[in-house]
């Protein structure tokens, strides 16, 4: 069979990645897809890099619109990255008829419906498994592998930089600001490393998630977004002491009423799968009502593990190539025609256990009004410990059993008015998994 031809938009850490797996597996993905896998063109800003990479065989141009354009290109690989070159590529390609593997999770967060649409409207692939959680096959195991469940929700680490910089901080003492230089110089961090460390791409990966595991468009815009920036060292030394580990975690979960959206830090059992995965590792756990509990656990960034994702969809491509639109997997594992528009729940809405941390004046009625305001708010105190008092103010740590998010919040506004609250109470969500 004849191979089939690529375009490669972008040669940077992905590009170069599957440029090279594209080479160095070439047999064994060609015996894998049936016909041989072939780039033919490729954009970079850096001409010269470029060609010392790929050599003379392949053309390199720096206006990617010479590739989707270009009628001898089946797929075109967008690796370049940001939402605006990128989308007119993609949107291009797709108008021009090829199938279109990406890495881009930001795109597809954002536009990833009318991309999904366009794609629908031309009967053409788009194939994203290196958006979420970079080598790991998630993307094929929530469409595929769990589709005989409903699935009630998924937790995971989704960005390595952040669960890197989490590790570095506890494993080696390092300041946040070396440890994401290390991340920067590792590959791992986005072009505007703000969007690890503030939560946003791991919003973006959610969102994507969120959409295969409960047959919803993808809504970026309805995540509730939380960082790491502002994790204070006390906090992640205190949850240890209560048998926790802090994680950045991308959780969403079917409730009766709609749907959670989430990603903050988030205190686990430091004995979970979850706790222990270290690095720029992710790990990604989908509970389906039929299979339970799966983990997927593997590399979540990095040059040769996002490739492994990228030439995987390129195989796909290649064995799927001539069937239909029926005969293939729908983008979002649910067929276009059957989503659903079950809401995002306001965070107010949200059910978790809570961390609580609050400075106060060491005095006798502290604990009592404390405790009082919880339980007029409904809300159940699981464990609590009292810090050695300095300077007459201590630390107070309550975990609470399950409660509504909008009732912490009003119980939090109401202690923090309390004459002998010192400084801004600290609020961290716990989840048991
Ligand atoms: P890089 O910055 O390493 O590479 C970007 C590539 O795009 C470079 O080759 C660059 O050219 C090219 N490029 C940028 N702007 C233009 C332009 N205007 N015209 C032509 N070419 C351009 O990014 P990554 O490889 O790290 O990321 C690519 C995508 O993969 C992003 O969407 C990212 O979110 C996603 N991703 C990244 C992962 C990772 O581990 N890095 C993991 C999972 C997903 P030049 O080489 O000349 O500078
Ligand atoms: N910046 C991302 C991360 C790359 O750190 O996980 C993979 O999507």
């Amino acid at each position: 069979m004849s191979p089939i031809k690529v375009g490669l938009l972008g040669l940077g850490v992905v590009g170069g990645g599957t440029w090279k797996v594209l080479n160095q597996n070439a047999d064994e993905i060609t015996r894998r897809a049936g016909r041989r896998i072939e780039v033919v063109a490729v954009a970079v800003r850096d001409v010269e890099k470029a060609r010392a990479l790929v050599g003379d065989q392949v053309q390199i141009t720096t206006d990617g619109m010479d590739i989707v354009r270009n009628p001898e290109i089946d797929v075109v690989v967008e690796l370049v990255g940001g939402e605006t070159l990128a989308k007119d590529w993609v949107m291009e390609a797709i108008a021009q008829g090829k199938h279109v593997v990406t890495a881009n999770k930001a795109l597809l967060a954002n536009h990833g419906n009318a991309i999904f649409a366009a794609a629908q409207e031309k009967n053409v692939m788009v194939a994203f498994e290196a958006a979420v959680a970079g080598g790991i096959p998630i993307i094929k195991a929530m469409r595929e592998g769990l589709t005989a469940n409903r699935i009630q929700w998924v937790a995971g680490i989704i960005n390595g930089t952040t669960n890197f910089i989490l590790s570095e901080m506890r494993s080696r003492g390092l300041s946040f600001a070396d440890a994401l230089a290390d991340a920067q110089r590792l590959g791992y961090a986005e072009a505007d490393p703000t969007f690890d460390i503030e939560g946003v791409d791991a919003a973006h990966k959610l969102s994507l998630l969120a959409s295969l595991a409960f047959g919803i468009p993808v809504q970026f815009s309805k995540a509730h977004i939380e960082g790491i920036t502002t994790l204070a060292a006390e906090d992640i030394a205190h949850a240890e002491r209560l048998g926790y580990t802090v994680k950045l975690l991308g959780i969403t979960r079917a409730r009766k009423n709609g749907i959670e959206l989430r990603v903050h830090p988030t205190l686990v059992p430091s004995s979970s799968m979850l706790a222990n995965v270290q690095g720029a590792m992710n790990a990604v756990m989908v509970y389906g009502d039929a299979v339970g509990p799966t983990v997927y656990y593997g590399a979540g960034a990095g040059e040769l593990p996002t490739a492994s994702a990228v030439v995987a969809d390129l195989v796909d491509v290649a064995r799927l190539l001539t069937a239909d639109h029926d005969h293939r997997v729908p983008y979002l594992a649910f067929q276009h025609n059957a989503m659903a528009d079950t809401p995002i729940l306001p965070m107010a809405d949200i059910q978790s256990a809570y961390y609580l941390r609050l400075r106060v004046e060491d005095r006798p009625g502290v604990l009592a009004d404390i405790s009082r305001i919880l339980a007029e708010s409904q809300i159940s105190i699981g464990s609590m410990f009292q810090e050695p008092a300095v300077n007459d103010e201590t630390d107070i740590i309550f975990l609470t059993h399950e409660a509504r998010e909008g009732d912490i919040e009003a119980a939090i506004e109401r202690i923090q008015s309390l004459d002998f609250v010192r400084s801004p109470v600290t609020r961290l969500r716990v989840e048991e998994l």
